[in-house]
């Protein structure tokens, strides 16, 4: 690993100084204001972290390190991991050499199949992946290593040797338990020649004769792979890992919020949404259709699933990336058209009330109506599928927080009377 190490080691340094240079000079002065509607409402918006992996700019999406996402959809996974940790795309030597890891550590202990095994027969995929995860800890390096008197220095490298860990055993786990869960037959063997992507694309064992669904799983793989240090799987991570828990931890307790429906699980709950209206109404039900049974949903005061978003204002660019993909390779399939007369329908409805700040479609509106498209119907697996994913953001941004040294993390409460105290004796509005 010695080209990602030496890339890590000279960016790590120079960002310790960098930070330390900025407390230094600016450490007393104030970059932002605090709003009662800010405490109120889920910290939205409090600056609190510093995330260097990617940002989410609410008027344009996700951007790695400062790129587009749409303009990485061509690209590997493994390429998007080493742009993640090192702010750089990485040559054919670093790509050739991120895969080799990832072949050389992906063998699953054996314990974690019998836990899997002695698991009810219908746990959630996530709890089932999230316990797979934590049962691991106990290979964790930075434990070890940690027990044994690690110097501070030195923590990245643990965390480095943890990610690489886990993110080379994710998919051999995560598509175990595709096969256990569904009863799709035993875990196939993984193949070393292929991508990781790719290589997770055919241990799920999906029909793919023309390559099209390795394909998919790709670009499935780079567009959730990060979404800034906010949301709550990312943060929940960070959290943990501040406390200098392992990834085997800090990891499974992110996770354990993807599986949430207002965040990773609305994939789940957007394609069983879209396949609703489709029985309720016999086939690819109209715009017109659609219109009003979003208002019916809204009205029953649930959400409509795949739409809105806590930080963007505008259509989400991977929502867009993959209706590329569906409109370049299956135009014609009614749960993809269903998908995008729900694009039709969906965001003048939402537009009604004003107190929803983004009718625009997000990452989960488009995602099942393609995995379904190859044969992958089972919703509730879909969470697994973006959670091999985010764990590429997850563990990049852990290493970096151990390489800069992040201190754990320690916001602030007050009481409802202090706040009301406070806000009552405030002049200042924001803005
Ligand atoms: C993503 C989400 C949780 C963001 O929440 P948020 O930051 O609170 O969003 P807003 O400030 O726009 O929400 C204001 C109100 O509009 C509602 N709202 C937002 N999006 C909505 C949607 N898609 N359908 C119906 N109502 C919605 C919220 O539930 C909230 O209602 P409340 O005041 O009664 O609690 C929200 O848009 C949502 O629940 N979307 C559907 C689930 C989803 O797709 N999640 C995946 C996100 S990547």
């Amino acid at each position: 690993m010695k080209i990602l190490n030496d890339k890590l080691a000279k960016v790590l340094a120079a960002k310790r100084d960098e930070l330390k240079a900025i407390g230094k000079e600016h450490g007393d002065k104030v970059v932002g204001q605090i709003a009662v509607e800010q405490v109120l409402g889920g910290a939205r918006g409090m600056v609190a972290l510093v995330c260097d992996t990617s940002t989410v700019p609410a008027d344009k999406g996700l951007h790695i390190r400062g790129i587009p996402i749409g303009e990485l959809a061509e690209r590997l996974p493994e390429e998007i991991y080493y742009l993640l940790l090192t702010g750089e795309l990485p040559d054919a030597a670093a790509v050739k050499e991120i895969n080799a890891e990832f072949a050389q550590r992906n063998k699953v202990p054996s314990y974690v199949f019998d836990v899997l095994d002695a698991m009810p027969a219908d746990s959630h995929p996530m709890a089932m992946l999230n316990t797979a995860v934590l049962v691991m800890q106990r290979e964790s390096v930075f434990a070890k290593r940690y027990e044994s008197g690690m110097p501070k220095d030195e923590y990245w490298q643990a965390a480095l040797e943890d990610g690489l860990n886990l993110l080379a055993r994710l998919p051999g786990i995560a598509a175990a338990i595709y096969r256990k869960r569904f009863k799709k037959g035993p875990r196939i063997e993984s193949n070393p020649k292929l991508d990781w992507g790719a290589n997770y694309a055919h241990m799920l064992g999906i029909d793919d004769p023309k390559g099209e669904f390795k394909q998919l799983m790709r670009l499935y793989l780079v567009l959730h792979c990060d979404h800034g240090a906010g949301n709550v799987s990312a943060c929940t991570a960070s959290t943990v890992g501040s406390a200098l828990s392992d990834l085997y931890y800090s990891l499974s307790a992110g996770l354990n919020g993807l599986a949430g429906p207002l965040h990773g699980l609305a994939n789940q709950e957007c394609l069983k949404w879209v396949t609703e209206t489709m029985e309720k109404f016999g086939g690819v039900p109209s715009v017109a259709q659609i219109t009003k049974y979003a208002e019916e949903t809204i009205a029953a005061k649930r959400v409509v699933p795949g739409y809105g978003h806590a930080v963007l204002r505008v259509e989400d660019p991977r929502f867009t990336a993959f209706v590329k993909f569906g409109k370049a390779h299956f135009p014609e399939d009614p749960v993809f058209k269903t998908v995008q007369n729900v694009y039709q329908a969906v965001p003048a409805v939402l537009k009604q009330h004003p107190k929803i700040k983004n009718p625009w479609p997000n990452v989960d509106a488009a995602s099942g109506s393609l995995l379904c498209h190859y044969g992958l119907t089972e919703a509730d697996y879909y969470t697994v599928l973006f959670s091999v994913s985010r764990a590429l953001g997850i563990t990049a941004q852990a290493v970096l927080a151990r390489g800069m040294g992040l201190p754990i993390f320690r916001p602030s409460d007050t009481t409802t009377k202090k706040l009301r105290e406070a806000a009552e004796k405030s002049t200042t509005k924001a803005g």
